[in-house]
Order: structure tokens, then C-alpha cells, then sequence
């Protein structure tokens, strides 16, 4: 007892410097992710690609910790696009299954709708709601003063609009326009239907499809399509619960596929070598 009682003030000091060097590493770690990513814009891009130089934080070009553009998508720190998209949808595919549902349907919008808020070339990417620093609030959102810089002939900011060039040989597909009908479709019901909230089964109506797993987080019934690993994680595919006209159900949208935060290629929550991701939920 005495000896372990004397020792402790040594132990909890090499504990603490331990818990210090375990934190920087933690921390080094986090900023290792989307800091290398396409997804930094701010006056770290890496390379210099697609730099905005108001700013050296990296989160704020998206989320905002308070008065966000609304709760869903999430904290979302940009004016929202209000006009309608072309979707991929019965109009132009005969064989296509699941009801289909615009990205910013009022009162049912989806996630699809922030990723679009940058991708559909419509708006500054330096549009805030909420400016880094003290004030700086626009509840519309304003661009805040800045130079955008690209760093190569490859990279697709107008550093004029720090908006998205429109797609071209070079700049490459980033700027999907509002135009969807030649995007894989999203506000898509997943597999034809079949799961609700209400009546979460697995199985599909439409048999080309994988089912989805679910399981009750905070209460609510959520949907992913699993790629391995116990329970929900980030590499499996998400799917975005939406009120469809059969009730609350799983949607396939940008970031069922994307992880906007990851450094894997592409964004891609799961590798498409092989087309694994399509075959994940496409049963061909
Ligand atoms: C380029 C835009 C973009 C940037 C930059 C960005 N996010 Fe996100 N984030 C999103 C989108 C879109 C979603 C919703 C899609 C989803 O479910 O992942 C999201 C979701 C999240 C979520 C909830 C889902 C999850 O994956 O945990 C958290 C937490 C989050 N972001 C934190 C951050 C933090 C912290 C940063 C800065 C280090 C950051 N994000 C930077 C776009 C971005
Ligand atoms: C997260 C699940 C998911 C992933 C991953 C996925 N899809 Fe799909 N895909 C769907 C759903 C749902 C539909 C809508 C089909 C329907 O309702 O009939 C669809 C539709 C399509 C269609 C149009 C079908 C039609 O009838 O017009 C094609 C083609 C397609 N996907 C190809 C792909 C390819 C190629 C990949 C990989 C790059 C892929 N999908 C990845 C879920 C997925
Ligand atoms: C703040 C603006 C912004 C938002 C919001 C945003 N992106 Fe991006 N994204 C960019 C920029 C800028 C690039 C770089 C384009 C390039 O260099 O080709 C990019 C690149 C990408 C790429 C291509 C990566 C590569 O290696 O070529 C994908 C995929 C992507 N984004 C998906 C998404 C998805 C999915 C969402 C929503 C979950 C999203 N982005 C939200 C700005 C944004
Ligand atoms: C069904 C899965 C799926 C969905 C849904 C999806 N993507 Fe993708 N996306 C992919 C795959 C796979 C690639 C890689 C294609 C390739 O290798 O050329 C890709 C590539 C991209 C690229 C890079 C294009 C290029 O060639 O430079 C961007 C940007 C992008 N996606 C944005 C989005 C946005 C924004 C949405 C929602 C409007 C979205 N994606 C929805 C699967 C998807």
C-alpha cells in the first residue's frame, strides 16, 4: 500500500505526459484528414488548389456551430439553392422503380441539397451564413472578402465567382449544373421500396437490389447498406431517411456513396475497384 501510495504522484505524472503525447497524436491525426483533401479550401489547400485566402479554417465553408441554414442537412453554413433540379427520374428511365424526390423539397429536404449548394456552380463557395469570428451573420448568406487562386489548369474554381466552372475537358465534372437527368439518380427510394421507418424489413420490392440493414439510433429507425464491420460505420453506404408518399424511408443520396470528409479517392465511402460500390447495392 505505502510503496504503491508513494509511487502514485510519479505514475500520474508519466500518465500525463502519456495522455499529452496520445492527444497530440490524436490531434495530428484529425488534421490529417479532410486538411489534404479537395475539401479544404481555405488558405491551407493543399497545393494551393482551389484556395480561398480569407480564411485558414476548413469546416466553415460548410458548417457553421450556431444559427445554421437549418438542422438538415447538417448545420449546414451556406444559402441553401431554392430552384427545382432535372432528376433522374420515370420521365427519362422507364425501368426505374423508387419515387424520386426533388433535394430541396419544401419541409422534406435531403442532404444532397448541401453538396449541391457548392456543386451545382450556382453560388460563390465563399457564400456564408455564418463568417468565421465574432459577427459576420447574414441570415442569406454573403461572400465574405477573399481571393480564390487555382492552383493548376485542372483545378474548376472561377477564382472571378469562386464559383465551379462549368465542366470542360479540363476542369473536369465537378460542376454538376441543376441539370441531373445524366447524374445517378438521388432522392431515390432505395431498392423500389420496402423498408419504412414504420415497417422497417429487409426485404426489397424491387429484387435487383441488396437489402438495406436498419437499427434504432436516438430513436429513430435508420437505414444503411452494409460493406462488413458490426453495426453502422462510415465506410457503409448511408442511406438518408425521407418522407416518401408510402412514409419514412431510406434515400439514396450524394453522401450515400461520397463522404465529403474522407481521404480516400474520389470521396468514396467504399472503394469502387472492381465496381464493388455499385455492387454493393445493385445485385447484376
Ligand atoms: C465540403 C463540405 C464539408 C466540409 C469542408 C466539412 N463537412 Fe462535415 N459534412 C458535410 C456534409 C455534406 C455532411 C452531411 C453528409 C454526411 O452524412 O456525411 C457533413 C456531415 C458532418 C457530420 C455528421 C456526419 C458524420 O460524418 O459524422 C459531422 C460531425 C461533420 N460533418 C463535421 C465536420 C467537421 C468537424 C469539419 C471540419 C474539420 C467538416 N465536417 C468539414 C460537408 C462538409
Ligand atoms: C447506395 C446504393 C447504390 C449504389 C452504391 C449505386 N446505385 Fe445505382 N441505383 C440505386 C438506386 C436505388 C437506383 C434506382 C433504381 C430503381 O429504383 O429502379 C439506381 C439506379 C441506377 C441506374 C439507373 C437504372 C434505371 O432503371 O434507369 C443505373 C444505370 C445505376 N444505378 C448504376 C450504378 C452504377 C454504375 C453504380 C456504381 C458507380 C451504382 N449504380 C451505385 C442505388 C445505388
Ligand atoms: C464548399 C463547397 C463544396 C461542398 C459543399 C461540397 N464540395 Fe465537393 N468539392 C468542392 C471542390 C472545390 C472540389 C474540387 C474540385 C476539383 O478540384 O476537381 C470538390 C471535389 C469533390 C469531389 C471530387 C474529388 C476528386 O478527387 O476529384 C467529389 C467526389 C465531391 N467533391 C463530392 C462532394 C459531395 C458528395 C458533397 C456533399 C456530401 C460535396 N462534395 C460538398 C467543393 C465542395
Ligand atoms: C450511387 C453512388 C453515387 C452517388 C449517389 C453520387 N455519386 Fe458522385 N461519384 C460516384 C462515383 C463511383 C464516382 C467516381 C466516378 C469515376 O471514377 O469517374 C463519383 C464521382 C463524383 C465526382 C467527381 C467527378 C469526376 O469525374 O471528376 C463528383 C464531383 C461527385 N461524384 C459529386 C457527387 C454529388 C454532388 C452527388 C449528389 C448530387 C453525387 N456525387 C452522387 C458515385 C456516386
Amino acid at each position: 500500500m505505502n510503496v504503491q501510495f508513494a509511487k502514485k504522484p510519479v505514475r500520474s505524472t508519466v500518465l500525463s505526459v502519456m495522455g499529452g503525447m496520445l492527444l497530440l497524436a490524436a490531434a495530428g491525426l484529425a488534421n490529417a484528414g479532410i486538411s489534404t483533401t479537395k475539401h479544404n479550401l481555405g488558405s491551407g489547400a493543399p497545393g494551393g488548389n482551389n484556395k480561398f485566402d480569407g480564411t485558414a479554417e476548413i469546416c466553415v465553408f460548410c458548417h457553421t456551430p450556431h444559427a445554421a441554414a437549418s438542422n438538415n442537412p447538417p448545420l449546414w453554413n451556406k444559402a441553401l439553392p431554392t430552384g427545382s433540379y432535372n432528376l433522374y427520374d420515370t420521365i427519362n428511365s422507364s425501368t426505374i422503380d423508387g419515387e424520386v424526390l426533388q433535394p430541396n423539397a419544401a419541409g422534406n429536404m435531403s442532404v444532397s441539397i448541401a453538396c449541391l449548394s457548392c456543386h451545382d456552380g450556382s453560388q460563390a463557395m465563399n457564400n456564408f451564413i455564418n463568417a468565421p469570428g465574432s459577427g459576420g451573420y447574414n441570415a442569406a448568406g454573403a461572400n465574405m472578402a477573399g481571393t480564390w487562386t487555382s492552383g493548376s489548369g485542372t483545378n474548376p474554381v472561377d477564382v472571378t465567382t469562386g464559383q465551379l466552372a462549368a465542366r470542360t475537358a479540363t476542369t473536369g465534372v465537378a460542376n454538376l449544373g441543376s441539370d441531373l437527368r445524366d447524374d445517378h439518380p438521388i432522392g431515390i427510394r432505395y431498392c423500389g421500396g420496402g423498408p419504412t421507418q414504420a415497417s422497417p424489413t429487409t426485404a426489397c420490392t424491387d429484387g435487383d437490389f441488396f437489402a438495406p440493414s436498419n437499427s434504432v439510433i436516438g430513436g429513430q429507425t435508420v437505414f444503411w447498406v452494409d460493406t462488413g464491420g458490426a453495426g453502422r460505420q462510415k465506410t457503409d453506404l448511408i442511406l438518408y431517411n425521407r418522407t416518401f408518399t408510402a412514409g419514412v424511408g431510406p434515400s439514396v443520396e450524394c453522401a450515400s456513396c461520397h463522404d465529403p470528409h474522407t481521404t480516400t479517392s474520389l470521396f468514396l465511402r467504399l472503394s469502387n475497384a472492381n465496381s464493388a460500390l455499385c455492387l454493393t447495392c445493385h445485385n447484376k
